[in-house]
């Protein structure tokens, strides 16, 4: 059921040595990934979110707390998990004079992948991220986008089944990045694969996730469904009109949450547009208003990030 439970897991990085300087980059984070799922964590720079990849990816240690993987255990069973899980970064750095195939293989052995499978597995590679025109280009002559896409190919060349994406678009054009979000999204459909995508956009964490986690000076502040997190928060539906004619009084309406008039458009926000329009609107025409336009937007995950990222969170 969970791929991943991760509880109070806390990590400081001390460094210098004459004054040592202590950073707690996690400060007891605990989660619970479902199987299958596609799940967000986001933060401003320097929340921890790294960290935390690179603790359940085996490759630090954290001061205190635990996690099972797939049902291992990650202090004591780092191998198994290895085998079974990889990690993509956006800023990955391969050997620059290796080309992309040999890239690709000479992970496939790391993994231990025997020769017949591994050049099959290279070949699927290739072409799933439409690397094959670039396969003998050497890794320092590809564009940002080709590396980051080999990136992702290296990132499944042991078909993990847990597999952390720590910001696998930034950098990239807008098309590119629909491509990326695009294969993450056609892994989950695969079935196979469970996601933590580490992140900055949140568009693409609305998008792609199921749950998303903010994090922050290393907690996790809230955490649940995109919809679930808006409703929350309380952030509600705007609805902008354009009318005329004086305003009544909206006081009392159900369901206004604030109201304001600029430029000659009336801004109102509500628990629930589809819900509270009739009786907003009822209550305009009643005062006399002519409404000439109208349009309803609803709250994104970028307004529940700019709520939590306030400093009395
Ligand atoms: N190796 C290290 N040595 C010392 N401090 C570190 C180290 N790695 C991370 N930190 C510190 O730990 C905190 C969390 O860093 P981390 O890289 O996990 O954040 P992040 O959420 O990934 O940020 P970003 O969005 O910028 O990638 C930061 O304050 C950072 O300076
Ligand atoms: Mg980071």
């Amino acid at each position: 059921m969970w791929a991943v439970e991760a509880e109070g897991l806390t990590k400081t990085f001390v460094s210098g040595w004459l004054r040592p300087r202590r950073r707690e980059a996690l400060a007891g984070v605990s989660l619970r990934v479902a199987s299958g799922a596609i799940y967000g964590i986001v933060g401003p720079n320097g929340a921890g979110k790294t960290t935390l990849l690179s603790i359940l990816a085996t490759i630090l240690t954290p001061d205190a707390g635990r996690a099972i993987i797939l049902g291992h255990d990650l202090a004591r069973e780092s191998g198994a998990i290895r085998e079974r899980l990889n990690l993509v970064s956006g800023h990955a750095n391969f050997v620059w004079s290796l080309r992309v195939a040999e890239i690709l293989d000479f992970y496939g052995r790391l993994y231990g992948l025997p020769a017949r499978e591994r050049r099959l597995r290279v070949e699927e590679l290739l072409d799933w991220c439409e690397l094959r025109p670039y396969r003998a280009v050497p890794y320092n002559e590809l564009s940002t986008g080709l590396k980051q896409r080999l990136a992702l190919a290296k990132g499944l060349v042991n078909r993990p089944e847990v597999l952390l994406l720590d910001e696998p678009t930034v950098g990239l054009d807008p098309d590119m990045a629909l491509k990326v979000r695009a294969q993450i999204a056609e892994l989950r459909a695969r079935g196979r694969v469970t996601v933590l995508l580490c992140t900055h956009y949140m568009r693409e964490a609305e998008q792609l996730c199921d749950r998303v986690a903010f994090l922050k000076r290393g907690v996790i502040l809230a955490e649940g469904a995109p919809a679930e997190l808006k409703r929350r928060l309380g952030l509600g539906d705007g609805i902008c009109l354009r009318v005329t004619g004086p305003l009544p009084d909206l006081a009392g309406v159900p369901g206004l949450l604030q109201w304001a008039v600029q430029d000659g458009q009336l801004a109102c926000t509500v628990d629930e547009a589809a819900t509270r329009l009739p009786s907003l609107l009822g209550r305009l025409q009643a005062g006399g208003v002519t409404v000439q336009e109208l349009r309803v937007t609803e709250p994104d995950l970028e307004d529940v990030f700019v709520e939590y990222a306030k400093p009395h969170h």
